[in-house]
């Protein structure tokens, strides 16, 4: 047997449809869908800004979703040994380079914000908002996250659950994560979209959430939609090649692109309608960010009645959707680790938690004690953030495209995407054809251009 064929079938596969989904689901549902997504949709335009939104994940997202996922199934291996196998002797693993290191950068500070959300489940659960005034909610914030030391143990747990769940395996720990993960993350969201219709004085929330207003749909917002569907949908970051790498041949990788990407949407805007109605009820300003989820909401659970339990809720989700996402920033480097240098998977996980924790450490003192370091007009949290963002996300997803439109063999893009002609999906395949040769690499070059602030 060759070397390829060895790997291909001692690699572990996903065992379901359902847990595939999942866990993509997992890694796509995060911070961004809670305290981003609906906040640009306020700001640029509501139902106007969902058209355009929706329109970018369906040309932009899902062409480069199924790209990665192809150079995944086809590679059988990490990003970085996939793109080796798939172009020998070529330097396009260049883009598994990018990627690999962008999961390892994001964890580093992603990590650290997961943490936060333990903090605050905490101060729920000890009723830590109520009587406080909106001055004191900042403060409590602020504190906080410069605090030299409470951050980190956050940071630290978060960590080793994360190492715990990617050391048990694929199937063990990673799939069965998500299969009992996003499932309560879903009944979390419906009991809370529940409170938010029963609450009066909400339909503010609504019609800035969904009232189309087309004077509000700049430039801006559209480059927006654009950039945040990259982002939202965890593309660029070697993800879904590392995923892809684990998904049985029988599976629809378009399917699964356009289930992951519909649901990864429907979960943002729950999201919305979970926290705006509630923001306008009691006249607090709504933001985006850290400051919509640690400082605007406090603020309402501290008000409204039954924000007792809401509050617990919420930041249990944000806590689940989190750790759903720092599993697939481990995997993608765990895979790297075992598939390159043989690493035992639970080694190889240890090794990595190490790094990305100390590393992390350094950007939460960057919060606190470590404020005065600034790198390019950042601080080092910051600067993780905006360059992982700007530059690592567009140019990983920038090579794949190009690689799977123009690099790879035609019959093995057709053959990935058909599933060997099993599926008749001549139309769809001309059309996703056409998206990755052209129109995705120029909406790449769009966003990048605009993140750099060049347009
Ligand atoms: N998709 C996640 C979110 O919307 O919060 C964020 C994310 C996770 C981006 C993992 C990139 C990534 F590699």
């Amino acid at each position: 047997m060759d070397k390829e064929k060895q790997v291909s079938s001692s690699r572990e596969q996903f065992s379901s449809s359902f847990g595939l989904i999942a866990t993509a689901i997992g890694s796509a549902v995060g911070l961004g869908n809670i305290w981003r997504f609906p906040y640009i949709v306020g700001q640029y335009g509501g139902g106007a800004f969902l058209v355009v939104y929706l329109a970018m994940v369906a040309v932009i997202g899902v062409p480069i979703m199924v790209a990665e996922f192809i150079i995944g199934r086809e590679g059988r291996r990490d990003a970085i040994n996939s793109y080796k196998v798939l172009a020998p002797k070529s330097h396009w693993y260049f883009g598994g380079i990018t990627g690999v290191l962008a999961a390892f950068f994001i964890l580093a500070f992603y990590g650290v914000v997961a943490g936060w959300t333990l903090e605050y489940i905490i101060l729920a659960i000890t009723n830590g908002f109520s009587g406080q005034s909106s001055g004191d909610i900042v403060n409590i914030f602020t504190n906080f996250i410069s605090n030299p030391i409470k951050p980190i143990i956050y940071q630290i747990i978060i960590m080793l659950i994360t190492c715990g769940v990617v050391s048990t395996g694929v199937q063990k720990g990673v799939e069965k994560a998500a299969k009992f993960l996003i499932p309560l993350l879903v009944i979390i969201m419906v009991v809370l979209n529940i409170y938010a219709f029963m609450l009066p004085g909400g339909e503010a929330g609504f019609e800035f959430l969904f009232k189309p207003d087309f004077s509000k749909l700049t430039k801006e917002g559209v480059l927006a939609a654009l950039g945040h569907a990259f982002f939202s949908l965890s593309l660029g970051v070697s993800i879904m090649i590392t995923y892809g790498s684990y998904i049985p041949s029988k599976e629809n990788l378009l399917g699964t692109a356009v289930k992951v990407s519909i649901s990864d949407t429907v979960i943002a805007l729950l999201s919305g309608i979970a926290i705006f109605p509630a923001v306008f009820a009691f006249g607090i300003e709504p933001t985006s960010g850290p400051g919509l989820v640690f400082m605007s909401l406090p603020n309402v659970f501290a008000k409204m009645s039954g924000g007792y339990i809401f509050g617990i809720l919420f930041f249990s989700l944000l806590g689940l959707a989190a750790i759903t996402s720092t599993i697939s920033l481990l995997e993608t480097i765990v895979a790297y680790l075992t598939d390159t240098f043989k690493f035992r998977r639970k080694n190889a996980a240890i090794f990595a938690t190490v790094v990305i924790t100390l590393i992390g450490m350094v950007a939460s003192l960057s919060n606190g004690p470590l404020k005065d370091i600034v790198i390019a007009g950042d601080n080092i949290f910051d600067f993780l953030d905006n360059t992982t963002a700007n530059y690592f996300l567009p140019i990983t997803a920038f090579i794949s495209v190009i690689f799977v439109g123009w690099k790879l063999n035609k019959d093995i893009v057709k053959g990935q995407f058909t599933n060997n002609g099993e599926i008749n999906s001549q139309t769809s395949y001309e059309i996703f054809k056409f998206l990755i040769r052209y129109i995705v690499p120029v909406g790449i070059i769009i966003v990048f251009l605009f993140q750099i602030g060049k347009i």
